[in-house]
């Protein structure tokens, strides 16, 4: 912790976010982005006049980066449980003892334009965090079913390839994403009905974190703005700094 003094005013940083959250935030905001691109690719390859192989491609890439995604998400998920105090489910979830009042007063503060501090986030931003991480893992585990659906890839790949192929060794080795051949017409049209809700949820999911991704950024930018704290650089450097004590310090 550091004391300066800018224009007169007493301002205090303190070493928040570790290395662990910080790479996790920025290879999610990379995976999520490309994740985003080739998501809508792959929704309007009609329009945009891919050909099957190209849209197969188009899936793989996106299968690729999702596998990434998972695994930082699942990091994220491990380090929540082992990492420090800002690290931790407590401080990044909404719940828990206080909440509902921590979150009034918030509340009140903002309407005041006078928002208690907090070094973790603040239970609006609780409120945001966790509703991204929830549907990021729905996302996460949709897209692990669809890689095995439509690709026949991990980890659910080779059971489903079992699945509509009835596990001939010569069927399953000629087995090709995107081609009927060498499959079993009534097992595939089966796996095809289970697969329809996975792939509208995946769907859904993308369009509702695609508005919350937009909120989360005028939120962040908002209190940069309101509060002057650094919440943008504090992902860089770990360190934020506040003009007033936090509440959870
Ligand atoms: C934030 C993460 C993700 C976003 C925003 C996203 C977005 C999308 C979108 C918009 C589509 C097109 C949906 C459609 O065609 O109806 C799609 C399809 C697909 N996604 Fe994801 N996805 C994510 C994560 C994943 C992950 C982690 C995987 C697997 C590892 C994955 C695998 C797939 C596959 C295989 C398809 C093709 C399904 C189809 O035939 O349409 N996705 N994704």
């Amino acid at each position: 912790m550091a004391d300066k003094a800018i224009t007169g005013e007493v301002v205090k940083t303190y070493a928040v976010w570790d290395r662990n959250i910080r790479w996790f935030h920025w290879i999610n905001v990379i995976c999520v982005l490309l994740l985003a691109i080739l998501g809508t690719l792959i929704l309007n390859t009609e329009i945009l006049g891919v050909s099957g192989g190209g849209k197969i491609l188009l899936k793989e890439l996106h299968t690729y980066t999702g596998y990434v995604f998972f695994l930082n998400l699942l990091w994220r998920f491990t380090w929540a449980f082992v990492g420090g105090r800002y690290a931790r489910w407590r401080a990044i979830l909404p719940g828990g003892r206080g909440y509902g009042k921590a979150l009034a007063d918030y509340i009140k503060g903002l309407r005041r334009g006078e928002p208690p501090a907090y070094l973790g986030h603040n239970p609006l931003g609780r409120l945001m965090v966790g509703m991204l991480l929830l549907l990021l893992l729905v996302q996460g585990l949709t897209g692990l079913v669809l890689a095995g659906t439509d690709l026949y890839k991990p980890p659910f790949g080779s059971f489903i390839a079992t699945w509509v192929t009835g596990g001939e060794a010569e069927n399953l080795a000629g087995l090709r994403p995107g081609s009927k051949a060498f499959v079993d017409p009534l097992a595939y049209e089966e796996m095809r009905r289970y697969r329809k809700p996975v792939v509208t949820v995946h769907l859904y999911c993308f369009y509702t974190l695609m508005v919350l991704i937009v909120l989360h950024i005028t939120g962040v930018v908002t209190a940069e703005v309101r509060e002057r704290s650094n919440l943008v650089s504090a992902l860089f450097s770990g360190r934020k700094t506040l003009t007033k004590p936090p509440l959870d310090g």
